[in-house]
């Protein structure tokens, strides 16, 4: 079993560690985050992640997780270091790698023996190398044995112990293949397909993969807003085409778009990379547009149903990017609810997980208990974010207390037909109406 230090403790380097101390390794935490690592060290976790407590919990009892903000101790005999910090928007949308800088200094100056750094932030191409020469430099002529391996990471917020411990595959890039194998076999009891490339390839991987998946839901939404003045249902259209096995089910489902705090980023990493190397990514462009527009159109939506947002209420149900997640970074709630404060509207919400991270973003939303709080007396209700706990609402209650009874599904998360019955005025997205052969939205 390896002795591993991991990097940054946020959602991938928090699971990574949890689930290499899951596997059997030593692993020590790192972060320059006193509170956080004070935190974690009371056994309370930073973010909110299905599965997360109960694996840290129990692989700190058997001794083999530990945290600390001191870059030493737990760098100390390490064999492994993953560096898995952020790697935010800079100015220009290109990555910013100050913290990546930072930790690859950090190994520079600690290490004596031989280690091989593994790279798991999402990084540009190229970095790999870079980490390389930020280090050697750092050593100014003191030989240090190590090797750089990218090895990025495909988890999913809200199910990221899931995706980490059976994973589709583990791509390892390095200009080394035995240190890319060394950093394989910590997978190998995951039975996973591992792909080992060189360093460049790795690193475009994963931005590859991000850009495509983001690309799927900006078609399937553009294709939605086609099916809305058509009279078709793009939920239908999706199962149609996701049975095609060439086409398959996943990351077709229309709605506000894609958030979160790596899509949005990742895509303007990429364009930024290619616009500097002299291509012109027309389709990232366009993928970026269609995502920005989805929000905008939802509010334009309850614009005409209302004649005007102004001094109107109106009820946020979800704020987290996705279900299953306290992140609010990048959610499209975030942004829909800025449109809607812009023109004068006054906006009410609640989400299960995420309103301790919401208060400090949003300070003029009346944050509330419940769904029903969020309805009672508004003049609209917008779905944000698909919980599971907002399937189910009970619509009699809602539709005795809300002053207007109008609702926007912005995940096409009810069944319009029955809330019509009901009395609501139901939008959503991509489903036409198929009676009027044209759009109910
Ligand atoms: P995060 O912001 O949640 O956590 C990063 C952590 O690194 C923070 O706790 C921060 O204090 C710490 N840190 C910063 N500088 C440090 C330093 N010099 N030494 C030690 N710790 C330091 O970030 P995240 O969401 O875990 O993402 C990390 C990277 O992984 C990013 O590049 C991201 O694109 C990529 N990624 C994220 C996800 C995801 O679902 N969040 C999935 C795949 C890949
Ligand atoms: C995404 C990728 O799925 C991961 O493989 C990757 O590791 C990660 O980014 C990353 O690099 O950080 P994540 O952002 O956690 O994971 O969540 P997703 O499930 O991919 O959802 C992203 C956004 O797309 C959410 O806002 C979600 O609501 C939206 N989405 C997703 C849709 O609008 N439609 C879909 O069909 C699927």
């Amino acid at each position: 079993m390896s002795r591993i230090c991991v990097i940054g403790t946020g959602y991938v380097g928090l699971v990574t560690g949890a689930c290499f101390a899951d596997l059997g390794n030593t692993v020590v935490c790192l972060d320059v985050d006193e509170t956080r690592i004070n935190r974690l060290k009371s056994g309370i976790m930073p973010i909110y992640e299905p599965g997360l407590e109960q694996i840290v919990d129990q692989n700190v009892r058997h001794g083999r997780l530990s945290f600390t903000t001191d870059y030493p101790e737990a760098l100390k005999n390490a064999e492994f270091a993953f560096i898995a910090v952020g790697t935010p928007s800079g100015v220009d949308g290109e990555a910013d790698l100050q913290y990546v800088r930072q930790a690859a200094e950090s190994i520079a100056d600690l290490v004596e023996w031989p280690i091989i750094v593994v790279n798991k932030s999402t990084v540009p191409v190229g970095t790999g190398d870079w980490v390389a020469e930020v280090i050697t430099r750092r050593r100014n002529g003191r030989p240090l044995d190590f090797n750089v391996v990218s090895n990025p990471e495909f988890l999913r917020e809200g199910s990221a112990i899931l995706d980490f411990m059976s994973p589709d595959r583990v791509v390892l890039g390095s200009l080394h293949r035995e240190a890319a194998e060394k950093v394989a076999r910590l997978y190998l009891s995951l039975r996973c397909p591992i792909m080992i490339t060189d360093l460049r390839t790795a690193e475009m991987v994963k931005y590859a993969s991000n850009a495509f998946l983001a690309t799927r839901i900006s078609f399937i939404n553009e294709i939605a807003n086609i099916c809305e003045e058509l009279g078709a249902d793009v939920r239908e259209v999706a199962r149609g085409m996701g049975l095609d096995k060439r086409i398959g089910p996943s990351f077709l489902d229309a709605g506000l778009g894609w958030g979160g705090s790596c899509f949005p980023k990742d895509v303007k990493a990429l364009a930024h990379m290619a616009v500097l190397h002299g291509t012109h990514p027309q389709l990232l462009q366009a993928v970026m547009d269609i995502n920005r527009n989805q929000r905008r159109r939802v509010v334009v939506k309850l614009r005409r149903a209302l004649g005007t947002l102004d001094q109107k209420v109106i009820g946020v149900l979800g704020l987290s990017f996705k279900p299953n997640t306290d992140d609010i970074r990048e959610a499209p709630a975030l942004e829909v609810i800025h449109l809607l404060e812009n023109e004068g509207a006054s906006v009410r919400a609640y989400d299960p997980q995420a309103m301790q991270a919401a208060a400090s973003v949003l300070p003029r939303v009346r944050l509330c208990e419940t769904a029903y709080e969020v309805a009672e007396g508004a003049d609209g209700l917008l779905l944000a974010t698909e919980w599971n706990e907002f399937k189910q609402l009970d619509f009699g209650i809602i539709r005795q207390t809300m002053r207007t009874p109008i609702i926007m599904d912005s995940r096409n998360l009810w069944d319009g037909e029955q809330l019509r019955a009901m009395g609501f005025t139901y939008f959503s997205i991509g489903r036409g109406s198929k009676t009027n052969g044209h759009t109910q939205g």
